[in-house]
C-alpha cells in the first residue's frame, strides 16, 4: 500500500508552494498541502506520520519562521518521517539539511532531502536576475526533477540532497557563516517608502508573520520579518524594500507558467 503524506510549506512568492504541491500530489493524491502560517499546519502535522516540509533557502539557511515552527513545536516531530525540500535560486549547500538537523534533534526520522532550483525571488537587487525565457526553462527543469524524484521515491529510493557532511561544509563556508547575521533572528531591515505608500493595507494582509500594521494611513514593520519577500513583490506602489533600496522587478511566479 502506498504511503500517506501531508505537506507543509513556507513560500514567500510561490516557488515553494508550486514545487511542494506538485510533488505531494504526485506522491499521494489525497495529501493535504498546507501553508505554515495556516492554523491547520500544526494539527495536520500531528495527524500524519509522513511529512513533506518545504521552504525557500535564505543565505544557505532555512528561514527563521521555519526554524521556529520546528523548534516551538518540538514534541510534534517525535517519530515522524520527514522529507525536507529546499527551493533555491542558485546555491544552498545544505539547504535541506538545515531543517533536517533540527528535526532529528526533535526525534524525527529524515527520509531524504531535495533541492530544487527555481527563479530567484529577491526583487530589490539586480543580482541573479534572469530573463522570462530563462526563468521558464528553470521551472521546466524543476518540474522534470520533481517527476524523476517521485518515480524514485515510489521505487523506495529517497534523494539525499543537502544531507551529507560535504553539503554541510559547502553551505556553512559557502554562505551561512558570512551571512549568519541576516538569518539568525527575524529582520528589522524592512523599509517602507512613505512617499510612495498609499496605505492600502495589502502588505498587512499577505504577511505570514503578521509583521506589518497600518496606523493612520502609514505602514509600520515590527521587526518580525522572515524575509519571504511576499509584501515586496506584491505592493502595488513598489514601496517596500528589504535587501536592496529599489524594487527592480516584482517577482511573479505566475508570469513564468505557460
Ligand atoms: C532573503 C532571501 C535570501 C535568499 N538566499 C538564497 C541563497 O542563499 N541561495 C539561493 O540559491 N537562493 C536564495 N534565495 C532565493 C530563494 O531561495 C528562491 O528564489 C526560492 O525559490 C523562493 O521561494 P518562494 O517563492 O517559495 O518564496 C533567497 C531569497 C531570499 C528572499
Ligand atoms: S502594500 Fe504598499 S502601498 Fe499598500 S500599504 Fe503596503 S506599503 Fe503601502
Ligand atoms: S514583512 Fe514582508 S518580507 Fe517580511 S515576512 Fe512579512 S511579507 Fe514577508
Amino acid at each position: 500500500m502506498e504511503k500517506k503524506y501531508c505537506a507543509i510549506y513556507l513560500s514567500g512568492t510561490g516557488n515553494t508552494k508550486f514545487c511542494i504541491s506538485k510533488l505531494a500530489k504526485m506522491l499521494d493524491e489525497n495529501a493535504p498541502v498546507v501553508a505554515i502560517e495556516n492554523r491547520d499546519a500544526i494539527p495536520t502535522v500531528a495527524a500524519y506520520e509522513n511529512i513533506i516540509l518545504g521552504y525557500p533557502v535564505q543565505f544557505s539557511n532555512a528561514p527563521k519562521m521555519v526554524r521556529d515552527f520546528i523548534a516551538q513545536n518540538a514534541a510534534l516531530w517525535k517519530d515522524k518521517n520527514v522529507l525536507c525540500i529546499a527551493t533555491m535560486g542558485a546555491f544552498s549547500g545544505d539547504g535541506a539539511g538545515c531543517a533536517a538537523r533540527l528535526l532529528k534533534k526533535c526525534g524525527a526520522t529524515v527520509l531524504g532531502g531535495l533541492h530544487i532550483k527555481m527563479p530567484d525571488s529577491v526583487c530589490d537587487s539586480k543580482l541573479l536576475k534572469k530573463s522570462t525565457d530563462e526563468n521558464m526553462l528553470i521551472i521546466n527543469r524543476a518540474e522534470e526533477k520533481i517527476e524523476r524524484t517521485v518515480l524514485q521515491i515510489k521505487s523506495g529510493k529517497f534523494p539525499h540532497d543537502g544531507l551529507g557532511i560535504f553539503a554541510h561544509v559547502a553551505g556553512l563556508f559557502g554562505q551561512r557563516l558570512w551571512f549568519y547575521s541576516k538569518t539568525k533572528r527575524y529582520s528589522d531591515k524592512l523599509k517602507i517608502n512613505k512617499t510612495l505608500c498609499t496605505g492600502c493595507g495589502k502588505c498587512v494582509l499577505v504577511c505570514p508573520m503578521k509583521n506589518l500594521t497600518v496606523e493612520n494611513g502609514a505602514v509600520y514593520p515590527h521587526g518580525k520579518c522572515t524575509m519571504c519577500y511576499r509584501c515586496v513583490s506584491l505592493c502595488p506602489q513598489k514601496a517596500i524594500t528589504l535587501i536592496g533600496d529599489e524594487v527592480v522587478e516584482q517577482y511573479r511566479f505566475e508570469n513564468f507558467m505557460k
